[in-house]
């Protein structure tokens, strides 16, 4: 059968990693998914700079559109990032020439995934992000496929790298929290916008989108309840491990008679629960469905490796013919998200 051929948008820690699989594992690829999987063209900002990765086999395009829509490209995939501009422009662009997307962008998806949704769904094109949420840790296959036979009854869970790295360092070494952002910014770990991260607003972007497949309803970001942790001091760390608890930023949704729950906020977990024990840039979700009971998945939120791993995940269900809705279900069939608190004042 004929190449999947993929465009590329973003060739930054993310993008450069995917064009690394492709290029490393064909044989690979193409044994599990019946085709090869190629790169066909790619765009980024800057076409001189050294992405580590050879790319003079690929067409180069400044603009991210034209990209996306070449007859080339079957796939577009959006890694620039940025929750309007370029990467929405693009992503618009591609579904409504009716191609495939898969994007890494939670800033988009949780502002406009559910238009977006509804763009794919009535242009017969798939549009998908495992990688938005949680990094190398496969929920949102989870979620829309090994748990489709259970009702969610809860979610929740440590989603930003970088807060989980602060925290712990400020359990573990003591540091303030000054001192733990400083070192966190001196490892690249936080964003260009570094309240994205600390201010939890990154963090409650994936909730909102686990919500929307959890429980079936429209993406909902505005109704997260969203606390960071620039006011987390090292005297409440001390005072929380003095009762053997440790505080993480935890998000958690439920849906119940009140209506949709999501927090994002920070929280005393028990020291030795699995949540407690979480260290560095690691990131956990546990799923509580009526079927399956607890599940918990932990792994890497963030980084090269993980990220374009989790991009590639969605490229071979494409590569397999696999035509998976965004949310689990049709967008047009998701519930309005009627917040809790709205619901109760
Ligand atoms: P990054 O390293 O900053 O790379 C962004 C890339 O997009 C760069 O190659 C940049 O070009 C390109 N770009 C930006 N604006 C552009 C434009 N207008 N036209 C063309 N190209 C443009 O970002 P990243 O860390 O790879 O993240 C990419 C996406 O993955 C984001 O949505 C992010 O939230 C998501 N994500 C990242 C991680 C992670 O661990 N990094 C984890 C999960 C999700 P230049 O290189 O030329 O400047
Ligand atoms: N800034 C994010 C984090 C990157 O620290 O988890 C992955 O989304």
């Amino acid at each position: 059968s004929s190449p999947l051929r993929l465009g590329i948008a973003g060739l930054g820690t993310v993008g450069a990693g995917v064009v690394k699989i492709v290029r490393q594992k064909a044989a690979l690829l193409e044994a599990r998914s019946g085709r090869a999987v190629i790169v066909t063209a790619v765009s980024a900002r800057n076409r001189d700079k050294d992405r580590g990765v050879p790319l003079t086999d690929y067409a180069w395009e400044d603009d991210p559109v034209a990209l996306a829509t070449r007859d080339d490209v079957d796939v577009f995939v959006e890694l620039m990032g940025g929750s309007d501009g370029p990467a929405k422009a693009a992503t618009e662009a591609a579904l409504s020439a009716g191609k495939d997307v898969v994007t890494a962008n939670k800033a988009m998806l949780a502002h406009h995934g559910q238009a977006l949704a509804e763009l794919a769904e009535s242009k017969g094109a798939v549009l998908r992000f495992e990688a938005a949420v949680a990094g190398g840790i496969p929920i949102i296959k989870t979620l829309t496929e090994s748990l489709a036979g259970n009702q969610i009854e809860r979610v929740m869970g440590v989603m930003n790298g970088t807060c989980n790295y602060i925290l712990t360092r400020m359990e573990d070494a003591g540091l303030s929290y000054d001192e733990a952002f400083a070192e966190a910014d001196g490892l690249g770990y936080l964003e260009a916008d570094p309240n994205l991260d600390v201010g939890g607003i990154d963090a409650g972007h994936k909730l909102s989108l686990i919500a929307a497949i959890a429980f079936g309803t429209q993406v909902n970001f505005d109704a997260v309840e969203l606390e960071g942790i620039g006011r987390v001091t090292i005297e409440d760390i001390r005072q929380a491990a003095d009762m053997d608890y440790r505080i993480k930023l935890l998000g958690v949704t439920r849906y119940t008679r009140r209506g949709l729950e999501q927090t994002m906020t920070p929280c005393l977990v028990p020291a030795a629960s699995p949540l407690g024990q979480l260290q560095g840039g690691t990131n956990m979700v546990v799923v509580e469905g009526d079927q399956v009971g607890q599940i918990v998945l932990r792994g890497a939120g963030a980084g090269e490796g993980p990220t374009a791993s989790a991009v590639m995940g969605d490229v071979m269900d494409i590569a397999r013919g696999l035509r998976l809705t965004t949310f689990g279900q049709p967008a047009t069939t998701l519930r309005a998200a009627t917040p809790a608190k709205a619901a109760v004042s």
